[in-house]
C-alpha cells in the first residue's frame, strides 16, 4: 500500500529567529520543507535537507515557483505593507492553509494597546487573511526574549551597565523556541484551524530583574541605570527607527505598576511549560560575554 505524501512546508522568515527553528521543528516531525529567503546567499545558513527557494515578499510573482504545491504556509511579515494584498492572494492560489506570526494586539492589556504602526500592519494582514478562503492560525508572541541581545548584549559586554528607561516595566519573555515549537505544531497537528492563540513567557519580570538575572547568570553584576525617555530618545537618535522607539516608551510607561500579561498558550498547546527567561539567558550566555550568539 501506498501512502499520499505529505505537501511541503513554506517557511518565510527562514533565515529569522521564529522561522529558522520552525525548520529544525518541522524536519523533526518528517514534514518536508521549502524554505523561503530573498537572499541567495543565505541558502549557506540552512539545513542540507532543505529545499530553498529565493523569493521575495515585496515582489509576490516571486514567490510562484516556492508555493507551487505547498500544503501550507508560515508567514512571517516583516517588509512594508503594499504588497501585502498580492501575496496573499498568491497564497490562497496554491495552499490551503497559513500560520501567521502576528502580534498581541487585540489583547486588553495597557502594553499592547499603544499606538504601535506593526499591530496595525499585522491587523491589516489578518483581515487579508479572513478574506482569502485560507484556513488559517495566529500566533500572537508577546516580547521576545532575544530582543535583549540586541538591546543590552553590548552594553554588558563593553561596560557592565544597562542604561535604559522604565527599569520598573514588567514584561513576560518568550523564548523563540517556544513560538517556533507551537508555530510546528500547528502546521503538522491537526485542529488548529481558527486558532488564535497568545503567547508569553511564563512569568511577569520588570526590566531591571531581567538584568539581574542576564547578571546572576553570567555570575556578575551588571548595573541598571535608569535612564528618562528623553535621554532614551536623544541616545537612539540616528541608530534606531523614531516609530520603534516611541512604540516601545509608549507601551514601557502604560504598563507601570501592572503585571504582564501571561498566558498558559504554549503549556497547553506543547503540554511543557514554557522556558524561563533565566533558561533563555543562560542558553545565551555567550552573547552577553563574547557576541557569539
Ligand atoms: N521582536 C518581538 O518582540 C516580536 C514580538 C511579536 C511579534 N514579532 C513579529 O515577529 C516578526 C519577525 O520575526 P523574526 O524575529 O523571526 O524575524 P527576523 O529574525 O527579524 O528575520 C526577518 C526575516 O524576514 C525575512 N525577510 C526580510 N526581507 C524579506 C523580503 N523582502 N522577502 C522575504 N523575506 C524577507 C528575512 O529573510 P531573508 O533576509 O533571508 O530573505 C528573515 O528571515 C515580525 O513580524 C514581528 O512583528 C516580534
Amino acid at each position: 500500500m501506498t501512502s499520499t505524501p505529505v505537501p511541503p512546508v513554506l517557511v518565510t522568515g527562514a533565515t529569522g529567529r521564529v522561522g529558522r527553528v520552525v525548520i529544525d521543528q518541522l524536519l523533526a516531525a518528517r514534514v518536508p520543507v521549502r524554505a523561503l529567503t530573498h537572499r541567495p546567499e543565505a541558502a549557506a545558513t540552512l539545513p542540507a535537507n532543505v529545499k530553498v527557494v529565493t523569493g521575495d515578499l515585496t515582489v509576490p510573482e516571486s514567490l510562484d515557483a516556492g508555493l507551487r504545491g505547498v500544503g501550507a504556509v508560515f508567514l512571517v511579515w516583516t517588509v512594508p505593507p503594499a504588497t501585502a494584498p498580492a501575496v496573499i492572494e498568491r497564497l490562497a492560489t496554491h495552499a490551503r492553509r497559513v500560520v501567521f506570526l502576528s502580534s498581541p494586539h487585540q489583547t486588553p492589556h495597557p502594553f499592547f494597546q499603544q499606538p504601535n504602526p506593526m499591530a496595525v500592519l499585522h491587523a491589516d494582514i489578518e483581515r487579508l487573511i479572513g478574506a482569502s478562503g485560507l484556513e488559517s492560525t495566529i500566533i500572537r508572541p508577546g516580547m521576545f526574549a532575544s530582543n535583549t541581545l540586541f538591546w543590552w548584549a553590548a552594553a554588558i559586554r563593553d561596560h557592565g551597565v544597562v542604561r535604559w528607561p522604565y527599569g520598573a516595566a514588567e514584561t513576560a519573555p518568550i523564548d523563540e523556541r517556544d513560538v517556533a515549537a507551537v508555530v510546528a505544531r500547528t502546521l503538522y497537528e491537526g485542529g488548529h484551524a481558527g486558532g488564535d492563540y497568545v503567547l508569553t513567557g511564563p512569568e511577569s519580570l520588570s526590566q531591571a530583574a531581567q538584568v539581574g538575572i542576564i547578571g546572576d547568570v553570567l555570575g556578575r553584576p551588571i548595573r541598571f541605570e535608569e535612564l528618562s525617555a528623553d535621554d532614551f530618545r536623544r541616545e537612539t537618535e540616528g541608530s534606531w527607527p523614531r516609530p520603534v522607539v516611541d512604540m516601545l516608551l509608549a507601551a514601557w510607561a502604560a504598563t507601570i505598576g501592572r503585571p504582564a500579561f501571561v498566558t498558559a498558550t504554549v503549556s497547553d498547546i506543547l503540554g511543557s511549560a514554557p522556558r524561563s527567561f533565566r533558561q533563555w539567558a543562560a542558553d545565551h550566555a555567550a552573547a552577553f560575554t563574547s557576541g557569539v550568539r
